[in-house]
């Protein structure tokens, strides 16, 4: 089996990582990968473009293509890869606005009668602020904010400044913009590998978006995550992927738009019940990191099936009991900038601890490069993943590889799965 792998980031190296370990041996392509993926998978292409996607994959005979980032979705990767007959995981364009609209994803949650927060579509300020019942408040823009289209309005001050910069100085461009009531509790991320008919329920993780320790600093694409979540034992997650997961892949069936891939909840389970925050219609990054190296079932065969219709039909997943935890270290500067070129040492020292894996992200050069020494080339640089006994012993042993590894200007935060590891 010849599969390939679109991506370059941490997540992506999970995913090559995991589909290295089948049974089946599969062989691994990246398009364009990064120095990790490379380790593992053959460069096909130095792009994600749709075009180049779909002709390379005709030209190796490929016969699965992983699609891992969001972009190439809404973009219609999987919707050109099946007008060519190439099987591919992830979901076509039109299920990918789920991920891609805000107002979309809302109307669906709503048709399915899946618990989100109350929201009200608003056009002007003043509609805006009689929209909003109490504060804090949520204000969010419906387009592409580089993460910065969720304020936390604790004041009417604060509302209103959002919403002017939004509706009136339009700082993001055109776009819908709404209010969403607050909603306080622990996150969990969901993730089901979905078929087009039924969702199965991967291992639960917890995401820790904030930049520093005590999840004070600007949001970043994630510092670090643990599996499994402690509020959410195996019959709990069976409860919740009822109640978030199977009524959207139903809703879209149901639309003749069927979802495939993995579909990601991002809930917060709140004292009046678990409520949907935001669908993403990919792997999360660094959720990856943790729920994949625990996964024992064959991934292949898992991706494969999941891209045929109701392909998953008596599929079971096996899942290590051993919780993982995964700190990423950033460049200088992220997540307002990157630093680029800082080499990096001890990566193989980290990697070569028992249950201990480095998943490259922001890397460049390395051994199989001859652009030279290993260094850095981006915003979160690396995840160490570790699996231990305990979640404390999982936290000491990804502590462990993180001191090894150094580079000028890293970053990383030091409490991740600490207060659940107490
Ligand atoms: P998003 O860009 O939708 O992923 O939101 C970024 C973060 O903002 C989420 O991870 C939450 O921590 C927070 N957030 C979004 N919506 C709400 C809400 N309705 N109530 C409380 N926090 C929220
Ligand atoms: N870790 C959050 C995300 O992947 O969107």
């Amino acid at each position: 089996m010849k599969i390939l792998v679109v991506g370059s980031g941490g997540r992506e190296h999970a995913i090559v990582h995991a589909l290295s370990r089948s049974p089946q041996q599969p062989e691994l392509l990246c398009a364009p990968g990064n120095p990790g993926i490379r380790g593992l998978a053959r460069q096909v292409a130095g792009s994600m473009e749709v075009d180049e996607i779909v002709a390379v994959s005709q030209a190796e005979g490929v016969d699965l293509v992983v699609v891992g980032p969001e972009a190439p979705l809404v973009a219609g990767l999987v919707d050109a890869l099946g007008a060519v007959g190439i099987a591919a995981f992830g979901p076509s364009a039109a299920a990918a606005r789920l991920e891609g609209s805000k107002t979309f994803a809302k109307e669906i949650m709503i048709a399915a009668g899946v618990p989100t927060a109350g929201h009200a579509v608003v056009t002007t300020v003043d509609e805006g602020l009689a929209a909003i019942t109490g504060y804090p408040a949520v204000v969010k823009f419906d387009g592409l904010a580089a993460g910065k289209g969720v304020v936390i309005a604790q004041s009417e001050a604060e509302a209103r400044e959002a919403l002017s910069a939004m509706l009136e100085e339009q700082v993001f461009g055109p776009g819908g913009v709404f209010v969403e009531d607050f909603l306080d509790g622990p996150e969990v991320s969901l993730l089901a590998l979905c078929d087009g008919e039924r969702a199965l329920a991967l291992a639960p993780a917890r995401d820790f978006k904030r930049a520093l320790d005590g999840d004070e600093g600007p949001n970043t694409g994630g510092m670090g995550a643990f599996s499994p979540v402690p509020d959410v034992d195996p019959e709990r997650l069976a409860e919740l992927s009822a109640v978030v997961h199977q009524p959207i892949v139903d809703e879209l069936a149901r639309r003749g738009t069927p979802f495939h891939g993995v579909l990601y909840a991002g809930l917060m389970l709140t004292s009046a019940g678990p409520k949907v925050l935001e669908y993403n219609t990919r792997f999360g990054d660094p959720e990856t990191q943790v729920v994949l190296p625990r996964l024992t079932s064959d991934l292949a065969d898992l991706m494969l099936r999941a891209s045929k219709p109701g392909g998953l039909a008596g599929a079971a997943l096996e899942v290590d009991p051993r919780p993982a935890v995964t700190v990423v270290l950033a460049s200088r500067g992220y997540p307002a900038s990157a630093s680029k070129g800082d080499e990096i040492t001890g990566v193989e020292t980290a990697g070569a601890a028992a249950d201990t894996i480095v998943f490259h992200a922001g890397t460049q050069g390395g051994e199989d490069d001859d652009s030279g020494p290993l260094a850095t080339a981006g915003g979160r640089v690396l995840a160490v993943t570790a699996l231990g006994n305990t979640l404390s012993a999982a936290r000491d042993a990804a502590y462990t590889g993180v001191s090894a590894i150094a580079f000028d200007g890293q970053q990383h935060r030091s409490d991740i799965a600490a207060a659940a590891a107490e």
